[in-house]
């Protein structure tokens, strides 16, 4: 019988992405099979994510609760990836000395050489580095479940925003080889992928050759990517607003398979507080960028992420950033509380805005953006959209879901599986809390 494998991931979609390319190195290494019950696999490993404190507490608590699993089975073998892995390193050890492995986020092609020797060997195998060599070399040709894929195009970040560990945990922008790239996007086409999401900590500092600045890299990969064939949509996830140069916003212009959505973080709508988080634009600077994509691609939709009680943060700041997402009229976003983070800037500045008033403004501003999503929802009955077939709707096995350009799930009623996959046209006929409702038009 082959070896199980039980891989729980934290955090963000890069990490969502390492992991399966991690279950598929070991499938080819070792024969694993992916197991959705950690009480029948031989190795199970965590991948985790620093980015607040909160996902950082999950780590200890969940291999707490795999300890004993190891009681039972002495042959099980755990091991630890990911941001938490690529901060901590040996203290993983010290504070779960049942660990057999930690690989931090760009060592995971390490991974089956770690697991072979955690069979040999009992002292922990420990490799968090940074290595030249990048990870991608050694990957397998990705495997794809589904219509939709993600698609890693770089790996760490150079901004050093002063609240973020990223830069310290995955280290500094390194991007892939376009052809590397477009061969995986062929590779997944070939497979019926019809959706690809460019994924990075900072896509827009994707750099092929010399074209780095400003998203210069991006729009070019975007451009190419748009002809091959199979592939109708294009995402990409996530850009920051100081990087984005008029050559990206062109190409909403340009390539109609990019999505008319756009998640372009802004963290605040005020200046003092976007400098304090070395944003490295202004409140203006963004509404000015965004006239500019909607002025290539009327009617795009955008997200965000926000930051509520950063160090500094008055009543005044925080009636800005309220005032910011009316004016750009976001759609569903993300929103925390500031949560200072090991080795960041922010650590220096005084964390002076109480649990109680964080908590205050998350709700305002979540109410807020929640109430906009329901409007744009609203609007959009009535309107015919073009979705994504991606599977068996969760809730009633004889609807299909679908996910419209601005990632909304569509139930609607076919007795037709094979539509799955496909792009359809769908009349949307009902707005609900999570979802809508369409019929096929
Ligand atoms: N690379 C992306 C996002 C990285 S992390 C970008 O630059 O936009 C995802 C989100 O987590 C951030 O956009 C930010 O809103 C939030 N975040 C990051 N560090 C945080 C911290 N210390 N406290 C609270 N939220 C944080
Ligand atoms: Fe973190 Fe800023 Fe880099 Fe995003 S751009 S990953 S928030 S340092
Ligand atoms: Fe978390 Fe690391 Fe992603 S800190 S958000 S898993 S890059």
């Amino acid at each position: 019988m082959g070896k199980k494998l039980f891989i729980k991931t934290h955090g963000c979609q890069m990490n969502e992405y390492d992991s399966n390319r991690v279950g598929d190195l070991l499938g080819e290494s070792h024969g694993f099979e992916i197991t959705p019950n950690p009480e029948e696999a031989d190795l199970i490993l965590l991948n985790t994510c620093s980015i607040r404190e909160k996902a950082q507490e999950k780590v200890f608590h969940q291999l707490g609760r795999w300890r004993k699993l190891k009681d039972k089975n002495p042959d099980l073998k755990i091991g630890v990836g990911g941001c938490v892995a690529s901060q901590e390193g040996k203290n993983i050890i010290s504070r779960a000395p049942f660990v057999d492995i930690v690989f931090g986020p760009q060592t995971i092609h390490r991974v089956p050489d770690l697991y072979q020797s955690s069979l040999v060997n009992c002292n922990p195998g420990i490799d968090i580095e940074f290595p030249k060599t990048e990870k991608f070399d050694y990957l397998p040709s990705p495997s794809s479940k589904g219509p939709s894929a993600f698609v890693s195009i770089m790996e760490g970040c150079n901004k050093y925003c002063t609240y973020c560990v990223v830069p310290h945990t995955r280290g500094h922008e390194i991007s892939r080889a376009k052809e590397d790239i477009l061969e995986e996007v062929r590779s997944l086409t070939d497979k019926g992928v019809r959706e690809i999401n460019f994924l990075g900590q900072n896509v827009n500092a994707y750099r092929d050759g010399k074209d780095r600045t400003k998203g210069v890299g991006l729009a070019n990969l975007i451009r190419e990517s748009a002809d091959i064939k199979g592939l109708e949509r294009i995402r990409f996830t996530t850009s920051h607003p100081f990087e984005f140069g008029q050559e990206l916003v062109d190409v909403y212009g340009e390539v109609p398979e990019l999505v008319s959505h756009l998640h372009l973080p802004v963290q605040s709508g005020s200046n003092s507080i976007l400098k304090m988080m070395r944003r490295r634009h202004t409140r203006e600077e963004y509404i000015d960028l965004i006239t500019r994509i909607k002025d290539k691609r009327p009617g795009i939709s955008l997200s965000s992420d926000f930051i509520v009680g950063f160090p500094g943060e008055t009543e005044k700041d925080f009636i800005l950033t309220l005032d910011l997402v009316d004016e750009i009229g976001f759609d569903e976003s993300y929103s925390f509380m500031y949560s200072p983070r090991p080795n960041t800037t922010a650590l220096e500045f005084e964390d002076d805005v109480s649990l109680e008033k964080k908590k205050e403004r998350l709700s305002t501003l979540q109410s807020k953006l929640k109430n906009n999503a329901n409007i744009i929802s609203r609007r959009m009955v009535g309107t015919a959209e073009i979705c994504l077939v991606t599977g068996v709707s969760k809730k009633d096995p004889g609807q299909l879901q679908a996910r419209t350009e601005n990632n909304r799930v569509v139930n609607f009623n076919t007795s037709s599986q094979s539509l799955i996959g496909e792009f359809i046209n769908l009349e949307i006929v009902e707005a609900l809390p999570n979802s809508l409702r369409g019929v096929i038009s």
